[in-house]
């Protein structure tokens, strides 16, 4: 990994072994985008890829030149308004009403490692010798703002992580309307593009579009990153699959509002940006003060689209997540929600627990309920005191019963919201995002809390930590169940009120930071209404998050699936619920919901209890074998095999990062008669070495990645036999093992 820099061509070259991003100083002094991709050799000069052309009705940035206009030029953060006609990553309203800004090129600084970003979640690294950051200083020599613009590369893969800081050196009041975090300038568009929408229960599904002339953008204006849009685009070559061809993937580090867009003009340029979305947006920024946007991550990989996630998964795993849990190996628990839902006791709460303590879950999680007056989902939220009529000896109480059966305890909490009865409400009318005189619209019968208000995160955190510090509590879900409306602050001038959106998210970061700094040992998972807020923000502070409340295994084969192209397996939420399934009615068999829920973070969503002897028995072996396993699943390199949105046979793979062990999971969700043969290609495994596979057969690495796994029935092969009687929803893992 090396960044270089050519004085005289005032050219920049960062690279390792796989890409290389190189940029150069325009002759205006702005920042000129030359080239991101696979790795190639460094020169002094490669201005030869900067494109100019006369064009009719262009308007030039130089007087002298009429080739030389900023719309056909590629940028590193541009600005709208001076011969360049696309939407720019930056837009700064001055006191004279103009918006046009000229960031010009002051000077550069390297340094080893990364740079923390200031109250927000970013990247890292443990030791300098594993990323180099670049620093480019602009100015702005008339309204006096200074731009930094900053870049890591990572030693390893194609990682480049990048954002903005602008500071007002001046002497008036600006407004930041737009800071974008990335600009990708890219040559051509012959791209598709893919967005990882959906909605509650169904949450990031891969959708495919060809890029087209104009903009195609997705984007969040919900408060947070939204179970609608997730802060991920890929844009990939037509041809690129699983493991070949070129993908490039755009990641934001970021939990709230955001835009992620794809402008294609009509010289078949493709203007790529991403950041905090810009409606709404309107931070002021008086002299002497700075704004540091969001980081983005941006991949590039020509090893497919797995090469691409490979390479996400390992950052976000080991560079992105923090704490001691971010290697430890996951407690397998079991959470009360779809057993009990709002009707529990103490008494009940113990029962569930004792069954699932003698089938060898770990940790026992209390959700929502617990506290105030929430019997049910219209009263309590705010007053995060045990209800003693539920729990006798409180949390603290029920904390220590759990931990006599020999499990952790772990609890549900929603600090960001409000239900209109509580008294936290009745206290604090005043503390609630709504705009004076106006209605607030409900949602779930509960109003979000202002979190851009200092006093009332650490009056929420007051509480919070009084029981995290009272009782015995090993893990917490940090829930939250609706979007934010009425956005509107009464803490703020109306000069401000552009900046809510922005400091609601910096006070959730603050909350997160302060509870995982006070209490290290306790593990968090994130949830919004299942996975509403799942992205790399969150990963930060919560190592593990809820990927869906649709608990189905066959749904879930997908939302994981498509939460794949990102996200570890690591911070994965999933677990076995009951059947029929509480969202979608379905019965699939219990080893197939063990199947899915290995790929993640497992757990159980139901009374125990409530199944027969026999099942019990069933859910000990799953436990063990997630003991068993969690290591590699954990660990392992993750493969995306055969997709549950084309295919009937949906698969999965991990492999262990020395290559000696894998699991394969392979799934037939319908049922068929007399059927054709079936062969399951696998991956990342060790060519030359043999593998046990299931201890039934030997294979070569080669024979099983290239001629495949036999999974029709077959005399010859290891074959799916355990499927037999044929039935719908089933499920087959294949455990791999290099042979001495
Ligand atoms: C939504 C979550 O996703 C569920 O798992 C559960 O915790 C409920 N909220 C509780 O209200």
């Amino acid at each position: 990994m090396h960044i270089y820099f050519h004085e005289k061509t005032k050219t920049f070259h960062l690279q390792n072994d796989t890409i290389s991003y190189i940029m150069t100083v325009l002759p205006n002094g702005h920042m000129g985008q030359l080239y991101y991709g696979k790795r190639i050799h460094d020169r002094e000069d490669f201005g030869y890829l900067l494109e100019t052309a006369m064009r009719s009705h262009s308007a030039y940035i130089a007087d002298d030149n009429t080739n030389y206009s900023l719309e056909h030029l590629r940028q590193e953060y541009p600005s709208y308004g001076s011969s360049d006609f696309r939407q720019g990553a930056i837009e700064v309203l001055q006191e004279n009403g103009s918006r046009i800004s000229d960031f010009v090129y002051e000077g550069y600084e390297t340094c080893g490692g990364k740079p923390v970003l200031p109250g927000l979640p970013a990247t890292y690294t443990e030791d300098d010798s594993e990323a180099e950051t670049l620093r480019i200083f602009l100015k702005d020599p008339i309204n006096g703002l200074e731009l930094t613009l900053l870049y890591t590369i990572f030693n390893e893969g194609g990682v480049i992580a990048r954002s903005a800081c602008i500071k007002n050196t001046g002497e008036q009041n600006v407004h930041l309307l737009k800071a974008l975090s990335v600009c990708l300038d890219l040559p051509d568009a012959n791209y598709e593009m893919i967005q990882f929408s959906g909605s509650w229960a169904r949450e990031r599904y891969p959708e495919y579009r060809r890029l087209h002339t104009g903009i195609q953008s997705v984007g969040s204006m919900r408060g947070h990153s939204s179970h609608q849009q997730n802060p991920f685009i890929v844009l990939k070559r037509p041809e690129t699959t699983e493991f070949m061809g070129e993908a490039m993937g755009l990641s934001l580090v970021y939990s709230g509002n955001f835009l992620a867009q794809v402008d294609v003009d009509t010289y078949n340029t493709t203007r790529v940006t991403m950041g905090i979305h810009p409606e709404w947006f309107d931070w002021k920024l008086e002299p002497g003060e700075s704004f540091q946007t969001p980081e983005a991550v941006i991949v590039f990989s020509k090893d497919g689209l797995n090469g691409m996630s490979n390479t996400f998964h390992k950052l976000y795993r080991t560079r992105l997540a923090r704490g001691v849990w971010r290697d430890r190996t996951r407690p397998i628990l079991i959470n009360n929600w779809e057993a009990t839902y709002f009707d529990f006791n103490e008494e009940k709460l113990v029962k569930i627990a004792s069954k699932a303590k003698e089938c060898g879950v770990e940790l026992f999680v209390l959700d929502d309920g617990w506290f105030g007056a929430r019997r049910s989902d219209y009263a309590g939220l705010g007053d995060w005191v045990p209800a003693h009529e539920l729990l006798p000896n409180g949390i603290k109480g029920l904390s220590e019963k759990i931990e006599a059966l020999g499990m952790k305890f772990g609890l549900w909490i929603e600090p960001e919201m409000i239900n209109p009865d509580s008294d936290l409400y009745r206290a604090h009318p005043e503390w609630i995002l709504s705009v004076p005189e106006r209605r607030a619209s409900l949602s779930r019968h509960q109003w979000v809390l202002d979190f851009s208000r200092k006093d009332v995160v650490d009056h929420i955190h007051g509480m919070i930590a009084k029981i995290l510090r009272e009782s015995k509590i090993s893990y917490i879900k940090w829930d939250m169940n609706r979007s934010i409306t009425e956005c509107y602050s009464k803490a703020l001038p109306a000069d401000r009120q552009g900046e809510v959106f922005h400091r609601y998210i910096l006070g959730v970061y603050d909350l997160y930071e302060r509870l995982t700094s006070e209490f290290p040992e306790i593990l968090f998972e994130s949830c919004a209404g299942g996975g509403a807020r799942f992205d790399p923000g969150m990963l930060y502070y919560a190592p593990q998050a809820w990927t869906s409340d649709d608990t189905d295994a066959v749904e879930r084969m997908k939302i994981q699936y498509g939460t794949s192209y990102c996200y570890p397996v690591s911070s994965m939420g999933s677990h076995v619920s009951a059947v029929p399934n509480h969202q979608v009615d379905r019965l699939t068999p219990l080893k197939t919901r063990a199947d899915v829920a290995y790929f993640g973070t497992f757990g159980y969503e139901l009374d125990l209890n409530k199944l027969s002897a026999e099942e019990q028995e069933e859910v000990k072996v799953y436990t063990q074998f997630m003991k068993d396993h969690r290591e590699l699943i954990q660990h392992g390199t993750f493969y995306r095999l055969q997709s549950p949105f084309t295919c009937n046979e949906p698969a999965w793979m991990v492999v262990s990062p020395d290559k000696k062990e894998a699991l394969v999971a392979y799934f037939r969700i319908l049922s068929k008669v007399n059927e054709e043969f079936k062969r399951l290609r696998l991956a990342g495994l060790d060519p030359e070495l043999c593998y046990s596979v299931d201890g039934k057969a030997v294979r070569y690495g080669d024979e099983l990645m290239n001629a495949g796994l036999v999974t029709s029935n077959s005399t010859s092969g290891v074959t799916f036999p355990e499927c037999e009687p044929a039935g719908d929803f089933k499920s087959e893992l294949f455990y791999l093992k290099a042979c001495e």
